[in-house]
């Protein structure tokens, strides 16, 4: 079972948006503004592009790549971004070859999500920044969230924001982390000096 993502293209990309709230878009505008110009930005599990169109209407002219495996969400894309049919749990990107990488409500749907921030880790340049936006399963809204996504038999690797930050700064990461009733946006930045067992090696 699971959502069947790739026949449910049209759905994400006319309500998609209604993930986010509010509060998480000046967060993502500030962390764009960290970019340095024509950064390379990958949405990874970028389904329709929702996060880049909100992305790249508070901060246009970076080049923006939407990877997923979803055929039929990537359809959906909007025009200009660049797609790669991919999982992130083997990248088909050079090491330390992206500025930033989004993970928009998706990384507790991927099959092995510590694979996938190890993938993270190895293709981001020192200085590089990672912005995700998830549910905290063990608090507000996001408790509900796991159990529905259980029950429609998702992955549901959901994890606690105190969880994931101590997991990304074992890869080499700082952290900050903005919480609110069950969701949260975690933002990190790869330390220019990070230890060298901390980068996973393609
Ligand atoms: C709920 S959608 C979110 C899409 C988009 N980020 C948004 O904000 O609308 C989750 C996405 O994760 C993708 N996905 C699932 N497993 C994945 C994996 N292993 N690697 C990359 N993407 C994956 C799905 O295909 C789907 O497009």
């Amino acid at each position: 079972m699971g959502i069947p993502f790739d026949r449910l293209g049209w759905l994400f990309a006319r309500w998609g948006h209604r993930t986010y709230p509010e509060w998480a878009e000046p967060i993502l505008r500030d962390w764009l503004a960290e970019r340095p110009e024509g950064a390379r930005i990958v949405d990874l599990g970028g389904g329709t592009g929702v996060l880049t169109r909100m992305a790249r209407r508070l901060r246009p002219g970076l080049d923006y790549w939407i990877v997923d495996p979803a055929g039929g969400m990537l359809r959906h894309a909007p025009a200009g971004a660049r797609t790669l049919a991919a999982r992130a749990e083997a990248l088909p990107l050079e090491d330390a070859s992206v500025d930033g990488v989004m993970i928009g409500e998706a990384l507790h749907h991927f099959s092995d999500p510590q694979a996938a921030l190890a993938e993270v880790a190895r293709v981001l340049r020192p200085g590089g920044g990672l912005w995700v936006y998830d549910f905290d399963p063990g608090r507000g809204v996001g408790r509900w969230v796991y159990w529905g996504e259980r029950l429609v038999g998702e992955p549901a690797n959901f994890f606690a924001p105190e969880a994931l930050e101590a997991l990304l700064e074992e890869l080499g990461f700082s952290v900050r982390t903005h919480a609110r009733k069950g969701r949260y946006v975690l933002t990190a930045t790869v330390l220019a000096e990070r230890p060298r067992e901390a980068v996973p090696q393609g």
